[in-house]
């Protein structure tokens, strides 16, 4: 069933472009127009949505928080992400004018099946963002949309975070496109970008892996990792610490790259590895000047600097010891090709230790109790 692979999770890391390509596959109509029939919600509804609050947990929160920064910027409409098993339990505003988007990979987390209880009991929709065809949350669900990533059997979740990540952003052009809230050439070009973006991730998966192998042989004793990024860059760096901590058991940190100064910093010392998530310079992009100030702040503390950062970035090169490249690719697409290589390092760390990369310890695939 593995296919030729060593694992589970180094097949599912090579079926990202492909989930991605799936999920957008049957969702645009001939004219580039998105056609979403699954979201049952009448038009005058979603005009009506004010505000989006996404309930889920682990990876799948982490996709919800990348999504926010996207669906705020087109749509304008607040977007809260909450862990599904917070929310319940702090009497949360809703009305029937929010929309709740459940993000789920199993489908039987239950602490997102309460949470989604919770939401609809309080009058408002809920809309699944689901990998398993019939499983609880969708059908508990007012509106199912589908990531098509395919059965995803390792533990820790890789194809499915870039599916989710693309599901809610097909969402919110779509919502886009209800609400008027973008020209339509835009919406159209938004969509040519993502549709680019298996070929993007494809680049890494051919190019980038044994840099990244390498990394993890030449790290695997490190005893703490530090992982930091900005904007959407920020839930890619919390992202790439999970996969690090639950498959390697590495003591991994993923936090916002600003929180630096804020205390983190402390936490540096000579030889401590540092990942950080590098925005794009084009454009003259303010939040790559501010990492390149914290790659900088941690250099002088003598931290070994590893980051995924755009093809070409001189700054980078200056300072990293270990680089993780990325195609040119839009700012808010490029948590679908930064979240690759994290993938694959803790894969590779996990391998060099000698794990069970597949079913890591005192975890199970879907978290069914509270
Ligand atoms: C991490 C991981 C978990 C899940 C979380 C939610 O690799 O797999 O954090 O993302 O338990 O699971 P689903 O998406 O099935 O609701």
């Amino acid at each position: 069933e593995k296919g030729g692979w060593d694992s589970f999770m180094d097949k599912e890391i090579h079926e990202d472009p492909s989930a991605v390509q799936r999920t957008l596959l049957g969702r645009l109509d001939e004219q580039g127009e998105l056609n979403l029939d699954e979201v049952r919600i009448d038009e005058h509804d979603i005009k009506a949505i004010d505000k989006i609050v996404v309930i889920a947990c682990g990876t799948a929160a982490y996709a919800g928080m990348v999504a926010k920064y996207a669906i705020e910027h087109w749509v304008r409409i607040p977007v809260e992400v909450e862990l599904a098993h917070e929310f319940r339990y702090r009497d949360p505003i809703l009305t029937p004018r929010t929309l709740v988007v459940a993000i789920s990979q199993s489908g039987e987390t239950m602490d997102t099946l309460m949470a989604l209880r919770h939401a609809r009991e309080q009058g408002s929709r809920v809309l699944a963002i689901c990998n398993t065809q019939g499983a609880s949350i969708p059908r508990e669900s007012d509106a199912v949309l589908y990531t098509h990533a395919g059965p995803e059997v390792a533990v820790a979740s890789t194809k499915a975070f870039v599916a989710q990540i693309t599901a809610a952003y097909v969402l919110g052009l779509f919502l886009a496109q209800v609400k008027g809230a973008m020209f339509k050439d835009e919406i159209h070009q938004m969509l040519q970008s993502l549709q680019s973006m298996p070929q993007k991730i494809q680049w890494i998966l051919d190019t980038q892996t044994q840099t990244v192998q390498r990394a993890a042989a030449q790290m695997v004793d490190a005893k703490s990792f530090l992982f930091l990024g900005r904007h959407v860059g920020y839930p890619v760096a919390m992202e790439g610490a999970l996969k690090l901590k639950e498959i390697a058991y590495t003591f991994t940190e993923g936090f916002a790259a600003g929180e630096l100064k804020h205390g983190p910093i402390a936490l540096v010392d000579e030889g401590e590895p540092v990942v950080f998530i590098v925005p794009p310079e084009r454009g003259r992009n303010i939040l790559h000047a501010k990492v390149i100030s914290g790659i900088e702040e941690v250099k002088a503390r003598g931290a070994s600097i590893i980051a995924v950062a755009e093809e070409g970035d001189k700054d980078v090169e200056r300072y990293a010891d270990i680089v993780f490249w990325r195609p040119q690719c839009h700012t808010l697409l490029s948590p679908l090709v930064d979240v690759v290589p994290l993938q694959l390092f803790a894969m590779y760390m996990a391998q060099s230790k000698g794990y069970d990369v597949d079913k890591p310890r005192n975890l199970a695939k879907s978290v069914t109790v509270e």
